[in-house]
């Protein structure tokens, strides 16, 4: 058999099974991994708000973000801004899972909001991803923008660490949702 042909059979051999295999969970920014428990730790705590402090009590005004409800998952979001020269350590989004692909969904904002983004994605200590975005004109929402995807972790446990504006400009991020396999 011709190499390619060999790989070609092996795949369609193969991918059923890895297909099959392959189960993805959806961990939403505020609530647990449903298989796990693990929630997104964020640190520091007072550099991030929720969906529930920029549309709660204090009203909408809190926040000049304000995104759809209605389309980011489970109703929430956790959004930072980095300022350069103001904060002096890294606002950072953590989360451990055990699989080998990991997927970041995000928003982004229009200029008129907060401005770009400028995200480094650290997994198990190696800073392996960068997400550097100038914001969608006016004063638009993008949604479900996959940030950060990388299927070809090798199995068992693993850290994923988001710096926000670890590169000295400033920058704002809005957290929507984490996928694993
Ligand atoms: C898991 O989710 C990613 C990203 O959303 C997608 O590309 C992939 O096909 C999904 N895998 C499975 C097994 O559903």
């Amino acid at each position: 058999m011709i190499p390619w042909l060999s790989f070609l059979f092996a795949q369609s051999l193969l991918s059923p099974f890895t297909q099959s295999l392959a189960i993805n969970y959806t961990v939403d920014d505020s609530a647990p991994d449903p298989r796990t428990g693990n929630s997104i730790l964020y640190s520091p705590d007072t550099e991030w708000n929720t969906a529930t402090l920029c549309q709660g009590g204090s009203g909408p005004t809190k926040c000049l973000a304000q995104p759809d409800k209605t389309v980011v998952s489970d109703g929430t979001w956790h959004d930072s801004t980095f300022f350069p020269g103001m904060d002096n350590v890294p606002i950072t989004a953590t989360f451990r899972f055990e699989g080998t692909a990991i997927y970041v969904y995000c928003v982004l904002v229009g200029e008129f909001f907060l401005g770009d983004t400028d995200m480094t994605f650290v997994l198990d200590g190696q800073a392996i991803g960068h997400f550097t975005e100038e914001a969608p004109s006016g004063a638009d929402y993008e949604y479900n923008v996959l940030a950060f995807s990388d299927s070809s972790l090798p199995p068992g446990s693993h850290e994923l660490k988001i710096l926000n504006g670890a590169n000295g400009e400033k920058s704002f991020m809005i957290l929507d949702r984490i996928v694993y396999s």
